[in-house]
């Protein structure tokens, strides 16, 4: 293990949603490194109820165009200029992994699915920043665009649950508070003041 590896604690609390990355590309094999060991989170029945798209170096440049030819409606009236103003939010990262996770019939695997696979996330995320990536997780609309959908390879009974960015940054932003846990635990069999 990396001797100046961050503790759990420290990881979880230094940890921020990076939103302006510095352009810098991600390679590949650090990808599918932080998604091997990511695979490690907990999940119901060992369902391991997720797959991964990854767009890194030349295949996020493939996604960028798949963006700005019909990634945001609303976009298509713009000249491009405006357009390129527009695409800085996606520009910015040197990566991203459309994370996929079964839509289960029953409810109440759906759920247990889709908090495994956020568990997964988590996980990813940490680990990225273990090597000095940030990470954030987005969900645009173009997610749930059936051509989208269908450019990504997603089946039916299937929903991308996360475009999880991940890029080099040079600052973090500031974290934002938490709501105070003392209004939000009670304990069983005491009573509420
Ligand atoms: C399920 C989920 C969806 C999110 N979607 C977005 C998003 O679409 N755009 C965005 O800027 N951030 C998104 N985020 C990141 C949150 O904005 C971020 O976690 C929150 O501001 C707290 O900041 P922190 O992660 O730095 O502590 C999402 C986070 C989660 C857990």
């Amino acid at each position: 293990m990396n001797e100046q590896a961050l503790s759990v604690r420290d990881a979880i609390l230094t940890r921020r949603s990076i939103k302006n990355f510095n352009v810098q590309p991600v390679d590949t094999e650090n990808i599918a490194e932080i998604l091997e060991d990511a695979s490690w989170a907990p999940n119901h029945g060992n369902r391991n109820p997720w797959r991964f798209v990854v767009a890194a170096s030349g295949e996020y440049t493939a996604f960028l165009d798949v963006l700005r030819e019909y990634g945001v409606p609303k976009w298509k009236e713009l000249d491009e200029d405006a357009l390129e103003q527009q695409m800085k939010k996606f520009t910015g990262p040197g990566a991203a992994v459309f994370v996929i996770v079964p839509e289960d019939a029953r409810q109440k695997e759906r759920l247990e699915d889709y908090a495994a696979a956020s568990m997964f996330i988590q996980n990813a995320q940490l680990l990225a920043l273990d090597k000095g990536i940030g990470t954030c997780w987005k969900t645009p609309p173009f997610l749930d665009n059936p051509k989208f959908r269908a450019d990504l390879g997603v089946k039916q009974g299937e929903r991308i649950i996360s475009m999880l960015q991940f890029g080099y940054f040079d600052n973090a932003p500031k974290a934002r508070p938490r709501v105070d846990m003392t209004e939000l635990i009670t304990y069983f069999g005491r009573e509420i003041e």
